[in-house]
């Protein structure tokens, strides 16, 4: 049985409360495909009002922070996305893992925390162009699966795997098909050899410069569950077509 589709937008740092109105018409629109699980991954500041204009949608934040609480300037724990209307979270996304220097181990730690706290995940995985140009992309996406995926969590929340090549993260290039199924099937197998993981229940999406003219193809990939969705995913014209395709398949 395919898994039903997921597609999560990533705001990255866009929204504002004038943005609010946009939320609302994609959450309406979403509202015509109950075959698609539909998401927005929100800077932190947006999500309660965002989750009080959408009551019933998913929205989700976009990092926590590992620990419960304490000492952290600047920092949002999963209780608090939680707190705020949010039930999930992108953890380890390459911005994340380039900019702030996040490494393996401290995303397995966040991705650890959002779980534990009952927050969905979406954990982000992704070779360089270095590394897929020099043949090692799948070796360089297991090692990742490996040093940032938490074993033995406890409790109810969804693991998904987002797939995001970095070199093809808002730059309008895209891996094959057979590319992005090589990759897909890797990590599905490594789900279930290497971390016991029920791997057929896992979604696996795929992330960097999907839109509504690719979307379909991507979606037709054995093995891609669905997509995050970067700049397309900002207005209701660019995205719900890219929800659309998810729902055609
Ligand atoms: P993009 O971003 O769709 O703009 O390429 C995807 C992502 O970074 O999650």
């Amino acid at each position: 049985m395919p898994l039903k589709k997921l597609v999560a937008g990533n705001w990255k740092m866009h929204g504002l409360s004038s943005d609010l109105e946009e939320i609302r018409v994609i959450a309406a629109a979403s509202r015509d495909y109950p075959e698609v699980d539909v998401a927005l991954c929100l800077p932190a500041i947006l999500i309660e009002r965002a989750a009080r204009a959408v009551p019933g949608f998913a929205i989700g934040g976009q990092d926590v922070h590992h620990a419960e609480k304490g000492a952290h300037t600047g920092c949002t724990a999963a209780a608090m996305l939680l707190d705020a209307g949010a039930n999930l979270t992108i953890v380890g996304h390459s911005e994340r893992r380039d900019a702030q220097r996040e490494s393996d181990a401290e995303v397995q730690a966040k991705a650890r925390a959002a779980l534990e706290c009952g927050l969905n995940l979406i954990l982000c995985v992704g070779e360089s162009l270095e590394a897929r140009e020099g043949g090692a992309a799948v070796q360089a996406v297991m090692a990742q699966l490996e040093g940032s995926l938490p074993q033995n969590v406890e409790g109810e929340a969804e693991l998904a795997i987002a797939y995001e090549p970095i070199w093809a993260i808002g730059t309008g290039k895209i891996p094959t098909s057979v590319e992005i199924r090589e990759m897909h099937t890797a990590i599905r197998h490594a789900l279930e050899e290497r971390h016991g993981v029920d791997g057929g229940s896992v979604r696996i999406l795929y992330g960097g410069s999907v839109k509504a003219s690719n979307a379909g193809e991507i979606f037709s990939i054995a093995d891609v569950d669905g997509a995050l969705v970067g700049g397309a995913s900002l207005k209701a014209a660019d995205f719900i077509p890219i929800v659309a395709a998810a729902a055609a398949v």
